[in-house]
């Protein structure tokens, strides 16, 4: 079953509760959209399990008939807020890597709190939901939420950026990111690992 609901929206979850075995390396990725980089992650590591978080009924029906099409076992897509997800939800020092991938961007200055890398539930989630040396990985088409992200995590010490040079590690491209791309734009990357004892 693709659609992944947790058995009590207020506690913490347990690793085995996702998957069901909390040996294999989790992933997971906020507004997956319409799943097409979980589905693509998902299908090139079989021995890695991936979980979407996407807030629209439409797009998290569309990764779940798009995961169940695939024959995929190991991505399932849960329907909730980002935010509370990361901050609440996921179970402690579960994640090996989260990617945030063409976020909404919140382009007014009076909206620009509701980044994600602007909030400090997020960034303390973060730091306890990710594996010790866990990444975030971040791609955005705007500049402002580029830059607003590398200010935030240069005030913590617990996150450590890293290099990412084009074609690193296999990656797949977004709805999104193809659509800007087409239209010129340039789409900005940042990673981040997590250094704690
Ligand atoms: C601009 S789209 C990018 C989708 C996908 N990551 C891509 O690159 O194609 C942003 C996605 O994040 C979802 N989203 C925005 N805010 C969210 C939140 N707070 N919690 C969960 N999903 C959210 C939206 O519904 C949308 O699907």
């Amino acid at each position: 079953m693709s659609l992944f609901i947790p058995p009590d929206y207020f506690r913490e979850l347990q690793s085995k509760e996702i998957f069901g075995d909390p040996a294999r390396p989790l992933e997971v990725e906020l507004g997956c959209g319409d799943g097409t980089f979980l589905v693509g992650m998902a299908g090139e590591n079989p021995d890695r399990d991936f979980l979407g978080i996407e807030r629209m009924l439409g797009r998290v029906s569309k990764t779940s008939r798009k995961i169940d099409r695939a024959g995929l076992t190991n991505a399932k897509v849960m329907r909730l807020e980002s935010a509370y997800t990361v901050a609440w939800l996921l179970p402690t020092s579960s994640v090996t890597r989260l990617h945030l991938l063409c976020p909404d961007p919140w382009p007014k200055k009076k909206h620009a709190a509701r980044r994600l890398v602007n909030q400090k539930d997020f960034l303390d989630g973060l730091a306890r939901i990710l594996m010790p040396g866990g990444e975030f990985l971040l791609k955005t088409d705007d500049r402002v939420y580029y830059e607003d992200a590398l200010a935030s995590f240069a005030t913590r010490s617990e996150f450590v950026q890293q290099e990412w040079p084009e074609a690193a590690f296999f990656y797949p491209v977004t709805d999104f990111e193809s659509h800007w791309l087409e239209h010129g734009r340039t789409i900005h990357r940042a990673r981040w690992q997590l250094i704690k004892a």
